[in-house]
């Protein structure tokens, strides 16, 4: 489903180069849900916005490919790269939702790719596409706030919408950049609760970065974690170590378990899921 061969990219500002990912390769099947985890400025963002066509690679690079197509290869997009970057469903922290815009309509922009800038500016929407939308809100619990201005949304709310812009998609690839990290922890684990299950009911592939271990641990069977650019683990999330995740986070490793209440209680019930290796 997305292969990402010896992916490298490197940032040169006039001061420094700042190394933003190095030799990464990953594979990832069909309907696996992945964590990416990794302390801040570790090259999670640049690997997604890579996956989606939205960072061009160093040249040394191989090919990054979703479903069978290849996006880029040697730090150039492919042609059609639009085209299959409409079949990614891609949710931000700041779910890039439109504040002037109906819920709905935020929907609908799903389906930008087929539509002309026009068409989405003056919402000429066919009855079919409407109740397209109208379905997907259905099944993230928002359709009572299709009509509503998504300005006046909670966060939670914003990021279910966003969810279903992703359903409209019709995408097979779900990409999230720390989709919950702004969420109080009951939100978070809500938002992400319905991810995950969309997610597999749907059949999606979901690869997600993530700031809460806890987070990871609940949700996500593998987890990819990244140190300054390189990956340092591919596996079980169940299989990061204590020690795995002191090397990832250094010092902050106290403060990124403990940002779940999950970890305090998960902690005092089942020692063993940080003490493993
Ligand atoms: N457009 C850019 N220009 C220059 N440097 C950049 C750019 N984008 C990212 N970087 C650098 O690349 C490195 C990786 O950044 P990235 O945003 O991928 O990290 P991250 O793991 O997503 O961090 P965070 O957890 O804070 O979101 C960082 O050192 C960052 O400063
Ligand atoms: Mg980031």
């Amino acid at each position: 489903m997305l292969i990402v061969d010896n992916a490298n990219k490197t940032f040169s500002g006039s001061e420094r180069k700042t190394i933003a990912l190095k030799n990464v390769s990953i594979s990832v099947n069909q309907g696996e849900t992945v964590a990416l985890l990794g302390a801040s400025g570790s090259g999670k963002s640049t690997l997604i916005r890579a996956i989606c066509g939205l960072e061009r690679l160093d040249t040394c690079s191989g090919p990054i490919t979703v479903n069978d197509h290849i996006i880029q290869i040697n730090g150039k997009t492919s042609e059609n790269v639009r085209e299959i970057r409409s079949s990614i469903g891609v949710i931000f922290q700041q779910f890039n939702l439109v504040n002037q815009l109906d819920v709905i309509t935020n929907v609908l922009i799903g389906l930008g790719p087929q539509k002309n800038i026009f068409q989405l500016v003056l919402r000429r929407f066919t009855m079919d596409e409407k109740a397209l939308a109208l379905d997907a809100l259905e099944k993230v619990g928002m359709v009572d706030y299709a009509y509503q201005r998504s300005s006046t949304l909670s966060g939670g709310q914003q990021q279910r919408v966003a969810i279903a812009r992703a359903l409209v998609k019709g995408s097979k690839l779900l990409l999230a950049d720390e989709p919950v990290a702004s969420l109080d922890p009951e939100s978070a684990r809500k938002v992400m609760d319905l991810i995950v299950n969309l997610s597999q009911q749907f059949g999606l592939t979901l690869v997600t970065s993530l700031h809460q271990v806890a987070i990871a641990r609940k949700f996500c069977d593998r987890t990819i974690a990244l140190n300054r650019g390189s990956l340092v683990f591919d596996g079980k999330t169940n299989d990061l170590s204590r020690e795995s995740l002191a090397n990832l986070y250094g010092s902050q490793v106290g403060d990124i378990e403990m940002d779940d209440e999950l970890s305090h209680s998960d902690e005092v019930k089942r020692p063993q899921l940080v003490l493993v290796n």
